[in-house]
């Protein structure tokens, strides 16, 4: 290891190396048997004689700190233990803001360890389907010494390659027109958001979000000292006449509305845009998973129906490749895009370059449009199937919300209020059966209901799962 010794000055700098290596096997840094430097190696590293080294080392061999073995080197003694470890410093008086208690970051974190037997949980792809073998070769290209720009920083707009692939792959599949000029790579939808609103919206200004919505958004905008407004959503949509008049950033998802997965109607996106127009507002418009689109036809993008500038277009590849890549995209009119490359610039500066040339290839290539296609039969036939099941086993207590897209479908509980139903779902995850509750995704909207993920589930444990969780709701 390169432990690190700070010496400053030039007064007893072994005394000073022989307190901070004992500090550092006292407290666990340096653990039982580790190896220390060479003394020369470490004289060498802060600039100091040999000998000043060997005393500090000799001083420690006299303590019984250390032992050395010939020819092996000097190792931290077996029997050094934390045990008269001192104790931490009393608790610190710093604290963060108050908005940062509204963020459920330990839940946030168990989900990456999060595992069930019949996992139900909305928006997440199937991992077990991806085509590792393809993506690593491809990853592996650009990691060879004569991959260009491998020692300096990228461009905060994106790999061009992949700005371009993005622009044509959007605009064959969702009809959105717009140049690799016009978009930004983002480490997924998330930071995309971030960006515009640092760009668009200034602390105590409005941002409109769907409620129930996608919860990560309306917290970072939060986070960010905007006021945040939850606007409610019927069966068309957000409801547009429910804006608050002063907003200056309306969040919808309309092609998958997040959680309850219907459509946004044309009328309604159309009110949307002349509202925005009308109140000199943007709009962000998140397709986070409309790829996988079964049978119905698309619904035009709000970006495509947009005349007047005001919609700002997020994508992301959580869903079409995986999460862990934090992937995503946005899409902005010419007269934000510079601010928003500069905030990318100062957020991150850029998202990986590896990893963003891999996957330029692999569009390029076929590969992505391959893997959708495969996934999208896939998810279709989840989808049918829990849709089917719902309607016949669970009459009596779930109403499917009509969907044709993404990688979850949202049924509502009308009989049941929000309290029955968190009963169902704690019984259900004792069985061994994760699904969230609507509430989960609520700030004032009480309808009780369930959206059901079919990403992490395999397509032959759906009617299992769903029989278990169907003997939930006898309690
Ligand atoms: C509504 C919505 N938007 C976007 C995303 C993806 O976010 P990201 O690209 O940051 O992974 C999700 C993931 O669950 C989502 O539900």
């Amino acid at each position: 290891v390169d432990f690190h010794v700070s010496l400053v000055g030039r007064k007893d700098l072994a005394g000073e190396i022989y307190r901070q290596l004992r500090q550092a096997m006292l407290d666990g840094r340096l653990q039982p048997c580790e190896r220390l430097p060479p003394t020369r190696e470490l004289a060498e590293r802060l600039n100091v004689a040999r000998s000043t080294v060997a005393v500090a080392y000799d001083r420690l061999m006299g303590e019984g700190f250390v032992t050395s073995r010939v020819g092996a080197g000097t190792f931290v003694g077996e029997h050094v233990s934390r045990a008269t470890v001192p104790p931490m410093p009393a608790a610190s008086a710093l604290r963060p803001r108050p908005i940062w208690d509204d963020v459920p970051i330990r839940f946030v974190r168990s989900l990456a360890t999060w595992q069930a037997e019949f996992d139900f949980r909305p928006g997440v792809p199937d991992a077990s389907l991806f085509p590792f073998e393809a993506w690593r070769r491809l990853v592996a290209l650009g990691w060879r010494a004569s991959a260009p720009g491998l020692a300096t920083y990228g461009d905060p707009a994106g790999h061009d390659g992949l700005r371009d692939a993005i622009a044509h792959h959007i605009g064959l599949s969702r009809g959105v027109q717009a140049s690799a000029e016009d978009v930004t790579v983002t480490s997924g939808t998330q930071q995309a958001l971030d960006v515009v609103a640092r760009v668009f919206v200034a602390p105590g200004e409005r941002v409109a979000v769907e409620d129930p919505g996608y919860p990560p958004p309306r917290r970072l905008f939060a986070s960010l000292g905007a006021r945040v407004a939850p606007v409610p959503v019927d069966a068309e949509g957000l409801v547009v006449e429910a804006l608050p008049p002063d907003t200056r950033l309306v969040y919808v998802s309309p092609s998958h509305q997040f959680p309850l997965g219907m459509s946004m109607s044309l009328s309604r996106r159309l009110a949307l845009l002349a509202w925005a127009r009308r109140h000199d507002a943007a709009i962000v418009e998140d397709d986070y998973d409309s790829e996988f689109r079964f049978g119905a036809r698309p619904i035009e993008p709000l970006r495509a129906l947009d005349e007047s500038g005001r919609v700002i277009y997020v994508g992301s590849f959580s869903k079409t490749m995986l999460p862990v890549l934090r992937l995503g995209f946005v899409v902005t009119p010419p007269s934000l895009t510079e601010a928003v490359r500069a905030a990318k610039y100062l957020t991150d500066w850029h998202t990986a370059s590896p990893t963003q040339a891999a996957l330029a290839r692999f569009i390029d290539q076929g590969g992505f449009a391959r893997h959708i296609r495969r996934m999208r039969t896939v998810y279709q036939a989840r989808h049918r199937l829990i849709v089917d099941t719902l309607t016949h086993d669970f009459a009596r207590h779930l109403e499917v919300v009509p969907s044709h897209v993404g990688l979850h479908v949202c049924a509502l509980a009308p009989g049941l209020d929000g309290d029955q139903l968190a009963a169902v779902v704690d019984r259900a995850s004792a069985a061994g059966v994760n699904v969230a509750p609507l509430s989960r995704f609520a700030v004032d909207d009480q309808r009780a209901g369930l959206p059901i993920g079919y990403g992490a589930i395999a397509t032959d444990r759906i009617a299992d799962g769903l029989a278990r969780l169907r003997r939930c709701f006898d309690g």
